[in-house]
């Protein structure tokens, strides 16, 4: 199957040197030319490593989009599958952003994944002001089918649903209480299961949520995610993986490394894969200063893959992003000292750091992948 088999590309083997040629190099470049790329390390145990870019990136920054095809052997977007940007107004659909994705994915043979479908944030105004126990269905429906046609056979995985858990709601299952929930109850999983599936039965098909790893909700956010998991099998619903959003909180205390082993397990025993499908380590806990700051983040990043790559159920990482240079978190979860967070493999330079490192010596460090 598409998403079982990760793409070794012959450049990236050869240590990126032949997208170095005639280039003045710089210095991320350099180092991209002594060890091949995080793919490269990935594949070598039957896993993929890749990254989902923001939209920006992909049209303005092309000295990042360079290390792109060094470092990754899949992509994703962090907007461009999105409701918002995909249906700006009742059945107007704009496929822009995510064809510009998929044409430079195309130039590169590099498989993308679609993240999301349904999820209780990036929705337009019309969608949240208009949604209403009697039309929520059929606008779901619409949705689904005409988003996951239009990108059939071009997708390797879809996050269909995104964030459909937070116990401290008081709802079902844990359940998140959000427009889905409060319009179609519980049943709005099944029906966005059922319908990705039938649109393109090729594309692995994820349930993705974060707060597995490490702090106070994670065991709550565990059992409920395995709670979910078993209803869903038992109605029949065409679920397939978790991801696994890996958003790392060292602030959140060490990761619960023997719980999150027996969650990977229990997956695994389920039959589903797992993908980790956002990976940072956010470092607003740790000092100022950069040589402790990265060091924390690579240690933190390390703990984490350690477990979820023992896991034969686990197929790849994607990192929320390649680089530094542009992250969610500066904008959202902010240093209180304002300098720029440093979560990524790569450093605002497009500089290999110890993240990078880490996560080279956790993949190879990894049992081969079957
Ligand atoms: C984030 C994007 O990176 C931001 O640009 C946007 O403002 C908000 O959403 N979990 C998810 C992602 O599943 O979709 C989120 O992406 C980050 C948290």
């Amino acid at each position: 199957m598409r998403h079982f088999s990760p793409p070794i590309r012959r450049r990236a083997l050869l240590g990126g040197a032949g997208a170095l040629a005639g280039l003045a190099v710089a210095p991320g470049l350099a180092q991209a030319a002594a060890l091949p790329g995080l793919h490269v390390a990935a594949a070598a145990k039957g896993r993929f490593y890749g990254a989902a870019l923001h939209p920006d990136t992909l049209a303005h920054d092309p000295q990042a989009m360079a290390h792109v095809p060094i470092e990754c052997g899949m992509l994703g977007s962090q907007l461009a599958f999105k409701w918002a940007p995909l249906q700006p107004e009742p059945n107007r659909f704009d496929w822009k952003q995510a064809d510009q994705l998929l044409a430079y994915a195309r130039t590169q043979h590099m498989p993308v994944r679609g993240h999301t479908l349904v999820w209780y944030q990036a929705n337009p105004d019309w969608l949240v002001k208009g949604l209403t126990k009697a039309n929520a269905a059929r606008i779901l429906t619409q949705h689904i089918q005409t988003v996951v046609g239009h990108f059939r056979g071009q997708l390797v995985q879809w996050d269909v649903v995104n964030e459909a858990l937070w116990p401290a709601d008081g709802q079902p299952y844990g359940l998140r209480d959000s427009l889905w929930l409060r319009t179609l109850g519980p049943g709005y999983i099944d029906l966005a299961f059922h319908l990705c599936a039938a649109a393109d039965p090729s594309a692995l098909r994820c349930l993705n949520d974060y707060g597995f790893d490490a702090g106070r909700e994670a065991p709550r956010k565990r059992d409920a995610m395995l709670t979910l998991l078993s209803s869903l099998l038992s109605r029949g619903v065409p679920v397939q993986a978790v991801g696994m959003q890996g958003h790392l909180d060292p602030g959140a205390g060490p990761i619960d490394q023997k719980a999150l082993a027996a969650f990977c397990a229990a997956i695994a025993a389920m039959g589903l894969k797992i993908v980790i499908t956002e990976m940072d380590v956010r470092d607003n806990s740790l000092p100022a200063a950069i040589i402790p700051r990265d060091a924390g983040v690579a240690a933190y990043g390390r703990a984490y893959l350690d477990v979820v790559l023992e896991s034969q159920a686990t197929l790849g990482v994607l990192t929320w992003g390649l680089s530094d240079r542009l992250t969610w978190l500066d904008w959202q979860i902010p240093r209180a000292d304002h300098l720029p967070q440093r979560p990524l493999p790569l450093d605002t330079e497009m500089r290999r750091k110890p993240l990078w490192y880490a996560m080279r010596e956790a993949f190879l460090a990894a049992k081969m992948h079957i």
